[in-house]
């Protein structure tokens, strides 16, 4: 037994959470050095939606913020989410995309990248793993969570083996929706554990109310590392306290002995910038409010929300419930995918449909078709003959690797973006958000002449 190690999250998943990625560089910088004291065994700081915020919202330039960051930690690894063939997006770039992406981030100071594809489709992984081994960084593949009668311990072993066998350096159980429930992760943990030495990291949101007890119960069964936030980027849809873990095992062999000023210090820090968003209104309290909804229909919160706006707008809130018990029917038919994006809006949307539009399947939106044409790789378990007709006819399915069917696009972006991109890692934003980063370049070029004008 060893102490248990903290990848601090406030600066990715933590705001993310909370308040839809807000955080500007600006506002996370003055405390980095703070952070960097703590005793953290890594800090997740860059991927999942900063990206697209940066360039969307907040007018920066996310690998600029990266360096930044980096400049200011010196000490704690910086992890970064990557989505495999999706990195950042959501659909599948070409393997070139990948590669100079990773190689860009891992350049740039990201040490470890956690990686995972919606499907477990290890295939969807392959090109992400060789990059980050290649390029010198520490490769963790994550399992993203879900149950259903073929998500069975057999079937994440299986998943361990083969991350094990692509050179996996870690593993995280990911469980984006909160339902890993505390027992199911003493037995999940232990059950790994038998059958690999890698580290094991555990990944929770606290949305459903079970979080801190599934974390506690996976610390028992010998979890090597777990995710936490800052106490004022905590709880609610994102991840459990981190002084509150930390002052909850003083004294056990699993102290994560972190100091404990510095992290007062961080929360005291991150209060102050919060109210700004508790009174711009981005802070919303609904965040907070605890969902065992999510355990009952093993629906994530997000999707929840989301489905009772749809229907309100549709003006059918009245079909909400027959909505909420068509999810589960839809996710069978199509193989049990987990729920997390872009799985969780095409289930919903065609769960909507299935009930408004007056018969299964009489509208099936293109993703979902595509998805039955295996272009987001293989589900858990297959789609049946009959659901297959019904939604894609006599249309072929696909049986190699998606990407496969994919070209190189880097020299075509670079030419297509011209002289709006001044660097490599500028081709790769517009490569995956084409219209946002566009727009950022312009309004970039046009401030430097304003500046160079005025100067
Ligand atoms: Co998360």
């Amino acid at each position: 037994m060893s102490k248990l190690k903290i990848t601090e999250t406030s600066l990715r998943d933590g705001h993310q959470s909370l308040i839809a990625t807000r955080l500007t560089t600006d506002e996370i910088l003055p405390i980095l050095k703070e952070m960097d004291n703590a005793g953290f065994y890594s800090m997740e700081v860059w991927g999942g939606a900063t990206f697209d915020t940066c360039l969307r919202y907040l007018n920066e330039d996310p690998w600029e913020r990266l360096r930044k960051i980096r400049a200011n930690v010196k000490n704690t690894k910086l992890q970064m989410l990557s989505r495999g063939q999706n990195i950042l997006g959501y659909k599948n770039y070409p393997d070139d995309i990948v590669e100079k992406f990773l190689k860009n981030a891992i350049f740039e100071g990201i040490d470890i990248v956690r990686v995972f594809d919606a499907l477990n489709d290890i295939r969807n992984l392959k090109k992400s793993i060789e990059v980050i081994k290649k390029e010198g960084a520490h490769c963790q593949c994550a399992i993203s969570y879900t149950t259903s009668p073929v998500h069975t311990t057999e079937y994440y072993i299986k998943l361990i083996r083969d991350f094990e066998n692509s050179g996996a350096d870690s593993i995280c159980i990911k469980d984006m929706s909160g339902i890993l429930l505390p027992y199911d992760a003493f037995n999940l943990v232990k059950a790994i554990k038998e059958v690999t030495t890698l580290p094991l990291e555990f990944h929770t949101h606290c949305t459903s109310g079970v979080a801190q007890m599934s974390m506690l119960k996976a610390i028992e069964a010998g979890i090597d590392i777990v995710d936490t936030a800052i106490s004022p980027l905590s709880s609610g849809t994102s991840q459990p306290a981190t002084e509150s873990l930390a002052l909850s095992l003083i004294g056990t062999e699993k102290d994560p002995q972190l100091n404990l000023d510095s992290l007062n210090n961080t929360a005291e820090y991150f209060k102050d910038i919060i109210k700004k968003y508790q009174d711009n209104g981005t802070y919303n309290i609904k965040v907070l409010m605890t969902e065992p909804k999510t355990l009952q229909y093993q629906i994530p919160g997000g999707m929840l929300s989301n489905l009772i706006f749809q229907m309100k707008s549709l003006n059918a809130s009245d079909k909400y419930e027959s909505v909420l018990a068509e999810v589960p029917k839809v996710r069978e038919d199509l193989g049990y995918p987990p729920l997390v994006t872009p799985m969780s809006q095409m289930v919903g949307a065609q769960a909507v449909f299935n009930i408004i539009s007056g018969g299964r399947y009489k509208i099936i939106p293109t993703e979902i078709k595509n998805y039955v044409k295996g272009m987001y790789g293989t589900p858990a378990s297959p789609i049946s003959e009959e659901i297959r007709k019904k939604i894609i006819g006599d249309d072929e399915v696909i049986t190699v690797r998606p990407a496969d069917l994919l070209n190189d696009e880097y020299d075509k972006l670079k030419a297509e973006i011209g002289d709006l991109a001044v660097s490599e890692q500028d081709v790769l934003s517009y490569a995956l958000f084409p219209q946002v980063a566009k727009e950022y370049f312009e309004k970039r070029s046009n401030s430097i002449t304003y500046e160079n004008l005025y100067a």
